[in-house]
């Protein structure tokens, strides 16, 4: 046993958790992903692994995006940057779900399941039903060789490298960045202009850098993170690109922290959860620099005038006025790559909230890493 335990720190290289560890790893791990998979010369991303000739991928009229947990909100952020890079009806939906609906499966949609692990059940099964009914389905998936990546019929490998940790960091930092590059593959096949695809292209190579710098902020977090630690529930608010990143955040509290947290679009918050607004409730708010900056600093002094306690995760510069609250900034980038780094702070949120309460952060209660059960 005594060997187990030298051979798992061994593994954890120096860090309190792998948890810790794989946040860490993703300035890294990005730029291996990366390299090779940007090509300058056509402003577009080359992905030979998805085994689609620019023909074939010219003909797919919709996209549609498998996966579940974590895997599901990162497919939202990853449909949103195909709708708005290669102009494709797209739509990311619960794995588990699909299969049960007798979902309609067309042959001019591609399909994109995405998995860390290549083994969840739920994922592979609408895998299989796709394909039974003749639809032509894609993987983005970490584990190589495993069951999701092999049965699809192509894909494009993560390269995250071993996850270990429960909560996924780093491979889904990688999904990103895989919905990233395929957006602009379809998108340069289309109406993408060379000048957007180069705009994307540059944008992607600053990415593992600024995680980085994300990263280096940590003690300040760590600080916000104590002091929301101690809430019994908590909300996650953010609109349009930014909805899916308050739910991965909302989730990544939940699942190491065991505090309640819920996430919603800032806009539906006036519609009802409004009520629940007191000093007892802090809500995180994504407030990245966009064309809906106003609307949503507009809500942020809804929550303060009921003196709610507010964590403002926005883009440097940015002017809050008088906001009363936290503020947790990150770099600027392209703003269909906004997802992406606006993520990275709420790993870091989780992460301190968890080790602030004293919770098993790498093994917690009730999860397993790979559910390959129904
Ligand atoms: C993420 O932190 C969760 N542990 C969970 O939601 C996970 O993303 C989901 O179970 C999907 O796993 P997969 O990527 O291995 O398919």
């Amino acid at each position: 046993e005594t060997i187990d335990v030298e051979a798992e720190q061994w593994e954890r290289g120096g860090h309190e958790h792998f948890m810790h560890k794989e946040m860490h790893e993703q300035p890294e791990t990005l730029q291996r992903m990366l390299s090779g998979r940007l090509d300058d010369r056509f402003a577009t991303a080359r992905l030979d692994g998805l085994q689609l000739e620019p023909r074939e991928l010219r003909a797919f009229r919709r996209v549609k995006v498998l996966g579940c947990g974590s895997a599901y909100y990162v497919g939202q952020m990853g449909a949103s940057m195909i709708e708005d890079l290669a102009r494709i009806p797209a739509d990311a939906e619960a794995a588990s779900e699909f299969r049960y609906r007798n979902p309609i499966i067309e042959p001019d949609t591609l399909y994109v399941a995405v998995s860390q692990s290549g083994e969840t059940a739920d994922t592979l099964f609408a895998v299989r039903e796709i394909q039974r009914k003749g639809g032509r389905v894609v993987g983005l998936v970490n584990v190589v060789g495993s069951s999701i990546a092999r049965e699809c019929d192509g894909g494009v490998y993560l390269h995250a490298g071993p996850e270990v940790a429960v909560a996924s960091t780093k491979a889904l930092t990688h999904m990103g960045i895989g919905f990233a590059l395929l957006a602009v593959a379809l998108g340069r096949v289309r109406d993408l202009s060379f000048a957007d695809g180069q705009r994307i292209i540059n944008g992607l190579k600053q990415i593992p850098d600024q995680v980085g710098e994300i990263l280096e902020q940590e003690d300040a977090i760590a600080t916000v993170a104590k002091r929301i630690a101690d809430a019994q529930s908590m909300f996650f608010v953010g609109r349009v690109r930014g909805y899916p990143v308050a739910r991965e955040g909302a989730q990544k509290l939940k699942e190491i922290s065991y505090r309640h947290a819920e996430a919603y679009q800032t806009s539906e918050l006036k519609h009802g959860p409004l009520a629940l607004i007191s000093p007892e409730l802090p809500t995180v708010a994504i407030v990245p620099d966009d064309e809906l900056l106003d609307r949503n600093l507009g809500a942020c002094h809804e929550i303060a005038a009921r003196r709610g306690p507010l964590v403002v995760v926005t883009h440097e510069g940015v002017e809050l006025g008088d906001l009363r609250g936290d503020r947790i900034d990150v770099p600027r980038n392209e703003p269909e790559l906004d997802p992406l780094l606006l993520t990275i702070p709420l790993q870091l949120l989780a992460y301190h909230a968890a080790l602030a309460l004293g919770h098993d952060i790498d093994k917690p209660r009730n999860l397993a890493k790979s559910v390959t059960v129904e």
